[in-house]
Formats: C-alpha cells, sequence, structure tokens
C-alpha cells in the first residue's frame, strides 16, 4: 500500500462519520461509545509487532443481560459455512465442485493470484484444473469444518525449506511476487487472528474498519431509535406526480417532497435486534401501505428474470454451468430515480443507516469533492419475487476482493424490505445465529411494510461468516420483497 492510498484510508473514516453526523437524526445513547466487541492484538507478519483492533465476540450471557437460558452456546444445525479459495500461483485455474459420485461441476475461473468463495459444507470437495481440462487437476480441496474457512493452493512455499521455496519464488516476476508476498501476509495474518479470535479472517490484509455507522447489538431485543423527515405516504400522488426524476442539483432537497400526501411531523423508526451475531434488526412498518401498492404497481411493468447468484466475487466473473441451482427466484431492478416514492425509500434507509443520503446515489460535483468518487454506495432496489416452492439457500451478500485492491469494497449492509405477508414459508432465515437456545435458525416472517437490517462486515472490517442467511421455500401463496445494499467502503 502507498502512503497516499493509506493517508486517505485514516482520514476517511471521520470525514465520513463527521459528514454523516451532520445531517443524521438524534438517536440513541450507547452508540458513540467504543464498541467492547473490538480489542486491540498485537501481531507479527514478519518486520515486527503491530496492532490492530479486532472483533471478538463478546461471552454469550451478555446477548441475555446476564440472564441466559444456558450458559453455553449452542452449536448450530446448520453446518454450511464460506469457504475462500485462495490461489496463489501464477497460473490461471478453473475452480471446480466435485460431486461425491465424481461429476464436477465448474464454479468459475481463477485470474493468477485471485480468490473467490462459496458457502460450503465440512468434506465438500474441490479441485483446481487448468481451465477447459477438468481431469487435470492441479490441486484438491476438501473443506474442513468452521472455523477452517480458508482454501490455499499454494505451489511455492515448502514447510521447513526456506531455500527451495525461495528457489520456486525465483521463477515468478517482480509483479507476481508481489502479490504472492499479500496473500502471505493475508494468511499470517489470518491464522494469528484466527487463535485470537476464533474465526477465520476472510478479508485480506489489512482491510480497514467500516467507513459507515454500524449499530450495536449487544442484547437481544435491545431499541434503537432513529427520526426521519421522510415520512411515509399515506396516498399515492397522482400519476403526473410520479415520473422518473432527474439525476443532478434539484436531488439536494431541503424538505422533502409531496408532504400533503405524507404523515405530517417526523417518522420515529425502531430498530429492534434480533440477533447479536450477526447483527440483525426488525424495522416494523418501514414502509406505508401506500407505499407497498406503488412498488408492487411499477413491478407491474417490469419483466422479472430468473435470478443469478454470485456475481459479486472478485475472481473473475464466469459463473455459469453451476447446477446445483441455489436460487429459483424472479427478480429484477429499480433504480433510485424512478419515481419520487422510491427516492424518498432511499433517503428514509439513509436516515436508519445513518449515512448521508447523497452517498447513496450519482451526486453534483459541489457534494463532497473532497471524495475520489461520484459513485454510489447502494445499489438500485432489487425487486425479488418468490412463487410457490422457490427459494435462496443459505449465502452470504459478501464477495472476495483481488488482492491488489487496497480498497476491497464489498456488501456492507443488506435492508430487507417486504411487500407481502400471509404466505406459509418464505422466512428470512439466520441458521448460525449465536444463541443459547436452540440449534435451529433463527427465521423472520416476512410482514408486509416491515424492514430487515443485518450487515455482512464486522465492526473491525472483516466480513461477518455469520451473515449467512436464506430465503426458506415458499409453500403457500407467494412473496414479494425488495434488497437494498450498501457497500463499504466508498471507493473502488
Ligand atoms: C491461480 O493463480 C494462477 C496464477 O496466479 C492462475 O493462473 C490460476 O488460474 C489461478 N487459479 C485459480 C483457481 O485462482
Ligand atoms: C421514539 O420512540 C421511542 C419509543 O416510543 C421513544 O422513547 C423516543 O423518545 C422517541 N423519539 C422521538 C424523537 O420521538
Amino acid at each position: 500500500m502507498t502512503m497516499k492510498t493509506l493517508l486517505i484510508l485514516f482520514v476517511a473514516p471521520f470525514l465520513l462519520a463527521s459528514l454523516a453526523h451532520a445531517e443524521a437524526p438524534v438517536c440513541s445513547v450507547t452508540d458513540e461509545e467504543h464498541d467492547p466487541a473490538l480489542r486491540e492484538m498485537i501481531y507479527n507478519i514478519g518486520g515486527g509487532e503491530q496492532s490492530t483492533y479486532v472483533y471478538v465476540e463478546p461471552d454469550i450471557a451478555s446477548f441475555y443481560r446476564g440472564q441466559p437460558p444456558a450458559s453455553t452456546k449452542v452449536a448450530p444445525k446448520h453446518r454450511g459455512f464460506s469457504a475462500k479459495f485462495i490461489n496463489a500461483s501464477n497460473r490461471r485455474l478453473a475452480l471446480y465442485w466435485v460431486e461425491p459420485g465424481g461429476k464436477k461441476h465448474l464454479m468459475r475461473e481463477h485470474a493468477p493470484f485471485t480468490a473467490s468463495g462459496t458457502a460450503s459444507f465440512p468434506g465438500h470437495t474441490f479441485v483446481f484444473t487448468p481451465p477447459n481440462q477438468p481431469d487435470e487437476v492441479i490441486h484438491t480441496f476438501v473443506v474442513k469444518d468452521y472455523p477452517d474457512n480458508i482454501q490455499l493452493y499454494d505451489p511455492y512455499f515448502v514447510p521447513g525449506d526456506a531455500i527451495q521455496t525461495q528457489q520456486n519464488l525465483a521463477t515468478l516476476n517482480d509483479a507476481e511476487r508481489q502479490k504472492y508476498q499479500q496473500w502471505r501476509d493475508t494468511i499470517n495474518f489470518h491464522e494469528q487472528y484466527l487463535a485470537f479470535t476464533g474465526r477465520s479472517y476472510l478479508a485480506n490484509y489489512l482491510r480497514e474498519p467500516p467507513r459507515h455507522f454500524m449499530w450495536r447489538a449487544d442484547y437481544f431485543g435491545q431499541e434503537h431509535w432513529v427520526t426521519t423527515q421522510e415520512t411515509r405516504f399515506v396516498a399515492e400522488p397522482p400519476s403526473e406526480l410520479l415520473n422518473p426524476i432527474a439525476a443532478g442539483k434539484d436531488r439536494q432537497l431541503v424538505e422533502p417532497l409531496m408532504k400533503e400526501y405524507r404523515e405530517p411531523g417526523v417518522f420515529n423508526m425502531t430498530l429492534k435486534t434480533l440477533s447479536c451475531a450477526p447483527r440483525a434488526f426488525e424495522i416494523p412498518h418501514f414502509l406505508s401501505d401506500a407505499e407497498v401498492e406503488h412498488i408492487l404497481k411499477l413491478a407491474q411493468g417490469i419483466d422479472l428474470k430468473l435470478s443469478s447468484t454470485g456475481d459479486v466475487n472478485a475472481g473473475e466473473k464466469v459463473v455459469t454451468e453451476d447446477t446445483r441451482r441455489t436460487r429459483t427466484s424472479f427478480n429484477s431492478w429499480v433504480e433510485r430515480e424512478r419515481s419520487p416514492i422510491v427516492d424518498a425509500i432511499y433517503r428514509r434507509a439513509a436516515d436508519l443507516l445513518r449515512i448521508d443520503e447523497s452517498l447513496m446515489r450519482y451526486r453534483d460535483a459541489n457534494e463532497h469533492p473532497e471524495l475520489p468518487t461520484r459513485k454510489s454506495v447502494a445499489e438500485s432496489l432489487q425487486l425479488v419475487h418468490y412463487a410457490h416452492a422457490q427459494e435462496y439457500t443459505a449465502h452470504h451478500d459478501f464477495g472476495f476482493s483481488r488482492i491488489e485492491d487496497d480498497y476491497q469494497g464489498a456488501r456492507f449492509a443488506t435492508l430487507l424490505l417486504y411487500l407481502n405477508e400471509g404466505m406459509v414459508g418464505g422466512e428470512t432465515s439466520f441458521p448460525r445465529w449465536v444463541n443459547a437456545e436452540t440449534f435451529l435458525p433463527l427465521n423472520v416472517k416476512p410482514e408486509k411494510g416491515k424492514a430487515v437490517l443485518f450487515y455482512s462486515q464486522l465492526p473491525d472490517g472483516n466480513l461477518d461468516d455469520f451473515s449467512h442467511h436464506a430465503a426458506l421455500p415458499v409453500t403457500e401463496g407467494e412473496k414479494w420483497l425488495m434488497n437494498l445494499w450498501v457497500w463499504d467502503p466508498i471507493y473502488e
């Protein structure tokens, strides 16, 4: 990392935090305190001792405010977890999943020195082969059990033989050797992080803590309140007022639009803690009935396509032929500019997350000129429809960054917005929530207008393996929802 990027990385958190503060509504009391889950860790990856703050999961008793139903956490029934495959070699490789019967399924191709990941299970077998030569196995991985998430292919390192290792590395050019060293640093750090925290380091060494504000989830049922002037629409305005809105300077609103169609005053949103690890909250009545009707009306004019998966991995995007189809829903995208109501939903979501709304759209040159990009940290709304028997099996929303990417942008927060209720099944399921009650998943029932917020990152910048979640099959009726994803950091 150059000095310049380091500087940006260090300055940015304070900068964004103070920006968010200037605009953010008042909320509950504890959020400015030092997060007690962050502990100082001294580590050495060669070149001397260094220190950083890492996330150590608090004692289970604290999740129950000292009154847990049992003294230990329950091992979840669901044993799947994120397997991260690292190709620390200078060859292009293909990654296949090998079925127990031996049939191979191409997951993706890896460019040299890249990583990718997938939700996997103990005992699953994957192989690296040359591209298009599935029978020429170069390396075999057998996935172990949590927390052994990291699967490394390193053809150069010879344990206990520094000379041979040096000779092997001498075959690489300077750029290749630099990337190789970054992977070794990542593995070294990961081993010390694992010993200290009990978790694998799923990011690359060293990922900065999130720039965005993060709500604390100290105990079950903990509530936070946040007010927004982006109140809910109680009636849909006439259609001539609902045309797409233009990008540009009129986006810098002082007053909410079309107040006469909305609830008066401010909207006091409640976040209720459903899970402490991963951090997950529900926000009842985040959307009004009129807003839900508006979205569903928009949906009628949109052609939904069979959902794809896995295209957030930074290996190379060749996710094809994965015949274990894990996502059977149909989806489409609704841009923030699609209507003033959708824009208002983004502004409300920004207040909920305590992120400046302008970061969640393309900005004018005079908005945050200090930032190196005008890109949005938010994706378009993903509108999803699940018909009978459709589901999305347990997965993560984050992807893995290239080793040379100093910023390691990744999905940070997911806001799920339910658009209907009354179906059987269709719950949002967190199979690995940490608790002292049950080995079964935490299942959240869809309710019209309710939102669920969860984070895919930990407060120390690592990716949260426990953010594993699924959309359970709909067994009666249908399900409509929207996903709003926010990235961290803002740069790429
Ligand atoms: C591993 O990296 C080498 C070179 O770095 C590359 O040729 C190969 O495709 C990569 N394989 C995977 C699976 O990443
Ligand atoms: C929001 O609601 C909570 C719970 O009713 C209340 O304690 C809090 O004072 C309210 N905040 C505002 C700003 O009205």
